[in-house]
């Protein structure tokens, strides 16, 4: 067995400052450091917990080209937003901090440039794409063009947001400018690049054999990389936003956002202690732990880590418990298309129910495969587990002690074999929370805790003291007493997971941190006899169903507007002349009958008065039309189309649609009502 490090330093992926966060951020990286942070806290370990905002790089960039505003700005803006919703959502960062900040600027230049002296880096001048409208060369995400593996015909030049592909801009098909939508032109430009092919060998040996408890979707990337081989790694960009190259001639060139954020996490460190720092960047007892998420792996396993050795000096990350995605609605989270529960959102919606999205965010936290976040869900898990077991358990003992004994805590008296079964389970708790965080299985640990509510709830359930007061109050003392241990446990227990709760039931029981400590978890005596509770107080309330529906609804929208902003037009035809339109007869009708043809799939066979006759006409659109909803309506037609059989049904002309946002069809209609005959023109 390892021996407990002398300090811990956790750190959580750095999010851009180019939006709010949302629930994904939180389910995936900044819950689990949390949980983490805490409990070692509580154990009495030393750790510092380091957080802040990445703010360069090109999402950045792109967002103040959005808003017409500079890059500073977006970053002021979003970082202190960002900074709130953690503080909201007690994320118990020991500094939350930025990487506009002076110190960082500092301390990512000196890296670099101990790198450069060192020899550590190689120079190369390479063909890049350069936009010449803008007067720029770009990189990343400032390239789109078609994904050569899935078509994607957005994908950015070095990711493909649909099948996920790491991409370099030169692998995309047909590459244009993300910024003024021209045709790029390769120009020569010079960069350094991290050899990271040096370091293979011994990542392998660091990696694949020195770290096989990694969780497994962080090794298998890790081998997946390591097994295709790796390349020198660009790690300057030609942007005016970033650290500048500290090196002479080196104007207009800054460092990759890549390389400059994860030194964020050492910059944040010297912030907070600048005077002893080093015990935990730089002293073989201190353990490293990255919070991150699955698209982060591969710069936190093997990029980081080599920026680190060639530097020399550092710990290494002793692991990197990453989770996969979360997903809302059974659709991707994202921040482009507005498709997210936004944390400042969700506390205007939801006042004072921090712990109840970070209970359900844990409970279901995408640890091993991608998850799905539902508002179904997050109500059941409200009303069903905190409102019905813990809330409710400890209402009852709360309660009850007031009404019989006034609120002070009786004593015991001989315990029955169920009490002391019971009084094991309670006693077992610690171990199993324990084991399961030190290994990052956080949805287990709460589990785990969850069940010790579970077991209060069946012993009063079973016990009864609601009745037994009748005959047996010195049982009831003795029933009430465990209820009240059995309470006091689960305020320590629930500490690191739903802190505010944790903090409530406190202070009911009238019980501060000090007679409440990690150490005592599991004991049987943590409120003493003839103790005063405080005032009985509902831990938490009911998620009504008019809440949930406002939520979907608010869904709905976003959805509306992410179709319409995603929608692409095909691209236009070949020109016509005049002569061939004017060959087209195109006239208002109105559909006097609609029904769909049996044993078709698809086609609904419409009676339709032309003005100038009523004939048949035959489309295939029983997927986006109920047929009695046709009747009565106005369309455009072109009735001069030859006629044609359509499953043995001659059709007379051809009905004209539009595909709407959502993907249905509409008919096109006259804005005012038309008469039936008058042709387009
Ligand atoms: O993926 C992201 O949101 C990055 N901003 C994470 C950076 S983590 C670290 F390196 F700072
Ligand atoms: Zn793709």
């Amino acid at each position: 067995m390892k021996a407990t490090p002398k300090r811990y330093l956790v750190t959580s992926a750095l999010p851009y400052a180019n939006g709010p966060v949302h629930i994904g951020h939180l389910a995936g990286v900044y819950i689990p450091a949390d949980i983490y942070s805490r409990y070692l806290r509580l154990r009495g370990r030393d750790v510092v917990f380091v957080g802040g905002s990445d703010e360069h790089g090109v999402p950045i960039t792109i967002k103040a080209r959005q808003q017409g505003c500079t890059p500073q700005q977006v970053v002021d803006k979003y970082h202190e937003m960002i900074k709130k919703s953690f503080a909201d959502f007690g994320i118990s960062f020991d500094i939350y901090s930025r990487t506009s900040s002076e110190i960082h600027h500092k301390t990512a230049s000196d890296f670099f440039r101990k790198l450069y002296d060192g020899g550590m880096l190689t120079e190369k001048v390479s063909e890049q794409y350069y936009d010449e409208e803008v007067g720029q060369f770009l990189a990343d995400r400032y390239i789109v063009g078609t994904c050569p593996k899935c078509g994607n015909e957005k994908a950015y030049g070095d990711q493909c947001e649909k099948c996920g592909s790491t991409l370099s801009p030169t692998e995309l098909i047909n590459p244009h400018s993300n910024i003024s939508g021209s045709k790029l032109v390769t120009r020569e430009t010079s960069h350094w690049y991290l050899p990271l092919d040096r370091y293979e060998a011994w990542l392998k040996q660091w990696i694949l054999e020195e770290h096989k408890e990694w969780k497994p979707n962080v090794y298998g990337q890790c081998k997946s990389w390591l097994d295709g081989g790796l390349q020198p790694r660009a790690v300057s960009r030609d942007l005016d936003w970033g650290v500048q190259i500290p090196v002479e001639g080196a104007k207009g060139k800054v460092l990759y956002v890549w390389f400059d954020a994860p030194i964020g996490y050492i910059s944040n460190t010297i912030e907070l202690r600048p005077n002893d720092w080093e015990k935990y960047w730089k002293s073989e007892d201190s353990k490293m732990v990255h919070f991150i998420g699955k698209d982060n792996i591969v710069f936190h396993c093997i990029v980081f880590p080599c920026m680190l050795k060639a530097h020399g000096g550092f710990v290494l990350p002793d692991n990197v418990p990453a989770n996969e995605f979360l997903n809302l609605e059974n659709d991707k989270i994202s921040t482009t298309h507005s498709w997210a529960v936004w944390l400042h959102e969700y506390l205007e919606d939801f006042p004072g129910k921090q712990d109840v999205l970070r209970y359900v965010l844990c409970a279901n936290a995408p640890e091993t495969k991608d998850n799905n976040f539902t508002w179904r869900d997050f109500q059941d898990r409200n009303n069903s587990e905190l409102v019905a077991i813990l809330g409710n358990f400890v209402n009852r003992a709360m309660v009850l002690t007031q009404k019989y004994f006034g609120g002070e805590t009786p004593q015991p008296g001989e315990l029955t074999d169920f009490d002391r079964d019971t009084l094991t389970d309670v006693k077992e708790v610690k171990a199993k929370v324990e084991d399961c965080i030190e290994n990052f299985r956080f949805r287990e640990a709460l589990r785990e805790a969850m069940n010790l509510a579970r077991t209060g709830n069946k012993y009063l359930a079973e016990t009864e003291p609601w009745k037994l007061i009748k005959t047996d109050e010195e049982r009831v003392k003795t029933v009430l007493n465990i209820a009240l241990q059995i309470s006091a446990n689960l305020a320590i227990v629930m500490e690191p997971f739903i802190p505010f709760t944790s903090a409530k039931l406190r202070n009911i029981l009238n019980a501060d941190s000090a007679m409440l400590t990690w150490d005592a978890l599991g004991s049987d005596a943590l409120i003493p006899v003839g103790h005063q509770l405080g005032e009985p107080a509902l831990l938490f309330d009911k998620v009504e169903d008019e809440a949930i529906s406002m939520q979907l609804k608010k869904l709905e929208e976003a959805r509306k507007n992410r179709d319409a902003l995603s929608y692409r037009p095909k691209p236009q035809k070949e020109l016509c002349s005049m002569e061939d339109f004017q060959k087209m007869d195109i006239r208002i009708v109105k559909i006097l009958e609609a029904e769909k043809m049996p044993k078709s799939k698809n086609l609904i066979k419409m009676l339709v008065d032309t003005g100038v006759d009523k004939r048949t006409v035959v489309s295939g659109v029983a997927d986006h039309f109920d047929p009695q909803a046709l009747v009565g309506k106005q369309a455009t037609m072109l009735v001069n189309l030859a006629p044609r059989a359509i499953m043995g049904v001659e059709s007379h002309g051809m009905i004209l649609y539009a595909e709407g946002c959502d993907g249905k069809l509409h008919l096109v209609q006259p804005a005012g009502e038309a008469k039936s005959g008058s042709c387009l023109s």
